[in-house]
């Protein structure tokens, strides 16, 4: 099973020098346990200004977002041919804080899959359900149009990868049960081997991930990693999610 290791440091790291220190440190530790990590893929969702960050060739960095519209006359848009152009291996998409607090709808969220797969990218599409959806019963509901929206016209399932966010459990420092993870992660996987007939979606828990949750993902589900927030902004801390994961 492939492994996925990946931080979405948001706006948690915004200095520059602690950007590189960040890289540097992660870097050298993936480089140095290379032999363990064989399986294991580890991301960086960088902010935009960091992009251009010299990374070890084994930790990608991703864009947390990109644009809709292309070249022209956008003023302050990041375009996928800026992300392409510096080599950027992919982008998460359709992240809960650009839903809620940006109001990014399936359907542009839809646009920049397709943008990404174009230009075969890489895709973090990022799902979850709000606590008054789990409440009233709408969660499965909530998912499923979440995916069947924005995978319109996708076909390059090689690229994607599906994290599951309860709304809920993002920074909250409470994630997920490990019961209640089991029948979402069985939910999701159902949705892609009935539409879409993948039998091995990869796909992510994130929500409030720290160190010994992701000892208990190992041993209780077939998720294939993490994405995590504020847990991963110290890369000490990241290191050690990554080890417990890979370990
Ligand atoms: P958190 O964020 O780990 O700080 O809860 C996860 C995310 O939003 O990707």
């Amino acid at each position: 099973m492939e492994f996925i290791l990946a931080s979405n440091w948001k706006t948690g790291i915004d200095d520059y020098n602690e950007a590189i220190k960040w890289i540097k440190n992660v870097s050298f530790f993936v480089k140095n346990n290379d032999f363990k990590l064989r399986k294991a893929r580890v991301i960086a969702a960088v902010p935009y200004p960091f992009l251009g960050l010299n990374t070890d060739f084994d930790l990608e960095i991703f864009s947390q977002n990109l644009s809709h519209v292309g070249r022209g006359a956008y003023t302050g848009e990041v375009t996928i041919n800026m992300l392409k152009s510096m080599k950027i291996k992919g982008s998460i998409v359709g992240h809960s804080e650009r839903r809620h607090i940006f109001a990014e709808t399936n359907e542009l969220i839809n646009k920049k899959v397709l943008l990404l797969q174009e230009n075969e990218m890489d895709i973090i599409l990022c799902i979850g359900e709000t606590l008054e959806e789990k409440r009233s019963g709408q969660a499965y509901k909530v998912l499923y149009s979440q995916v069947t929206e924005a995978l319109k016209g996708f076909h390059k399932f090689e690229n994607l990868i599906i994290a599951y966010e309860p709304v809920w459990a993002i920074g909250t420092g409470i994630p997920i049960s490990i019961e209640d993870l089991k029948e979402m992660e069985s939910f999701i996987r159902d949705v892609f081997k009935k539409d879409y007939r993948i039998e091995n979606i990869r796909l992510l828990y994130g929500g409030s991930v720290n160190k010994d949750f992701v000892n208990e993902i190992k041993e209780n589900t077939t998720i294939n990693g993490v994405l995590v927030g504020s847990a991963s902004w110290k890369s000490e801390e990241f290191i050690k999610i990554i080890e417990n994961f890979v370990n």
